[in-house]
């Protein structure tokens, strides 16, 4: 598929009239213009129409193949018939009494079986109450007030989790002996931050200094087992057998954010691809095909600590909508081959990467899962958040705005893992990936040539410290 030294071809100019339109319409009401700092992109940002299996179509009509997918939920492909048809069932039935529905309970029943380890669990309605609450649980089992948290991993927005996820500048994250906790943005008081101990994935040696010093003080550790907010940067061989080790030893619990990985390394998330039993689990995007499906689960022992001793409720939490989708996604994914084909369908994509960037001589390496996986312009593996900031992402933001120029949407920031989803593997979907992101490179490596250098395109607060 790659030639030696080709042209690449022009990309189109994208149609942008309605959306702008749209985007000077929404600041007048919408901080930024949107719902969320991680989609404000200012006068690009996307504004959509529909979703359908892989592809998407923004409000001017430019077609993409969609590699975000919504940051990963959907993992069957958009607007799944499947499970829109049975959410749409069971939604005619009424959505919110605040009682409880049987496919509340079969949803968390779904849980139990695909992980296998999981014997409790309560419904959310996002990632950001899953963590949240497996926290609170952590610190009233363990009568221990502190979480060990690594450095560039997202546990989402609430205050807890907000704590040294995604600085562009790595100086801010302090000596790499001696992490800081860095907060994302104002407003998160320093009482929270203080109860947050930053660690480095990967790094065992700290992590037992951190037990050493803290331990009769740490409640929990909370993991991405796949740093998903950084490529996907995967563990070292033996990193999560030996953090589960040292936990029970410390009498520290093990919470692994599966938010990312659940449902979608395996049937069994990231703790059956490696083999790891944890504590606790937090889970949600796969599990409801882009429902805001999620919980939260782990051991009985654990989980025990529910309903008398901890606080945990919610209006929408197990809501019709998000347990009908939870239920039908479930089902797919236990009873098709759909993981294995999206796991085909990636490892296709990276071969075809591969035939493109291998005679550029360019340094590069997959990270991640070929379900959702990153392409770090290096020849250095990455072991941990810090070293994102020696691969050449400029030279991926250019190739990722290419992209979409050419209609294939990557996260215009190499820190998100492309995620491929059932879709993907329909027609010549892959085959049109692998020329889009060949003429994109080659057109950004050209550019490069001719001193231009790529727009770095990462909401609204991309920088912590941005006031
Ligand atoms: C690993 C992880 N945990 C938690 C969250 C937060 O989930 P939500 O956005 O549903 O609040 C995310 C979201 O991207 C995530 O990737």
């Amino acid at each position: 598929m790659a030639t030696e030294s080709r042209t690449p071809s022009q990309a189109p100019a994208l149609r942008r009239d309605r959306q702008l339109d749209m985007y000077r319409r929404a600041l007048n009401t919408l901080p930024g213009g949107t719902n969320s700092n991680f989609r404000a992109w200012g006068e690009d940002t996307v504004y959509i129409d529909r979703g359908k299996g892989g592809r998407i179509w923004d409000q001017d009509q430019n077609e993409f193949i969609d590699l975000r997918m919504g940051y990963g939920p959907v993992i069957l492909g958009h607007a799944d018939d499947r499970v829109d048809d049975y959410v749409n069932e069971q939604m005619r039935r009424g959505v919110s009494f605040s009682l409880t529905s049987e496919d509340e309970v079969r949803a968390m029943e779904l849980v139990k079986e695909l992980t296998g380890w999981v014997e409790m669990a309560r419904m959310t309605v996002s990632g950001t109450e899953a963590t949240m609450h497996a926290m609170r649980i952590a610190r009233a089992f363990t009568g221990r007030n502190k979480i060990v948290k690594f450095e560039g991993q997202y546990h989402g927005v609430h205050d807890y989790a907000l704590i040294s996820v995604a600085p562009d500048d790595m100086s801010e994250l302090g000596d790499a002996d001696k992490p800081v906790r860095l907060a994302w943005g104002r407003g998160i008081p320093d009482a929270v931050a203080d109860t947050i101990i930053p660690a480095r994935y990967n790094d065992l040696d700290l992590l037992r200094r951190l037990f050493e010093e803290h331990g009769h003080d740490i409640a929990a550790v909370i993991v991405e087992p796949v740093l998903g907010n950084a490529q996907g940067i995967m563990p070292q061989e033996g990193f999560h057998a030996a953090m589960r080790a040292m936990t029970e030893e410390f009498g520290i619990l093990l919470i692994f954010d599966e938010v990312k990985t659940g449902f979608r390394l395996a049937k069994g998330g990231a703790a059956e691809f490696f083999g790891i039993k944890p504590d606790l689990g937090t889970f949600a995007k796969a599990m409801g095909n882009g429902y805001p499906a999620a919980a939260f689960g782990g051991r009985r022992e654990v989980m025990d600590v529910l309903p008398d001793k901890v606080s945990h409720g919610g209006t929408y939490a197990g809501n019709r909508v998000a347990s009908a989708a939870a239920v039908r996604t479930l089902e797919i994914l236990r009873d098709t081959d759909a993981l294995e084909t999206i796991h085909a369908t990636g490892r296709r994509v990276q071969d075809g990467l591969r035939e493109v960037l291998n005679p550029t001589g360019i340094p590069y390496l997959f990270t991640g899962h070929p379900s959702m996986f990153g392409i770090m312009f290096t020849d250095e593996v990455p072991t941990e958040y810090r070293d994102w900031a020696k691969s050449d992402h400029e030279l991926y933001d250019a190739v990722a705005l290419g992209m979409l120029a050419r209609g294939a949407m990557p996260e215009p920031d190499s820190r998100e893992p492309w995620f491929l989803c059932e879709a993907h593997a329909q027609g010549d979907t892959v085959d049109q990936i692998v020329t889009i992101f060949e003429e994109s490179l080659h057109a950004a490596l050209e550019g490069r040539a001719h001193g231009e250098v790529a727009e770095h395109r990462h909401g609204a607060m991309s920088h912590p410290a941005a006031g």
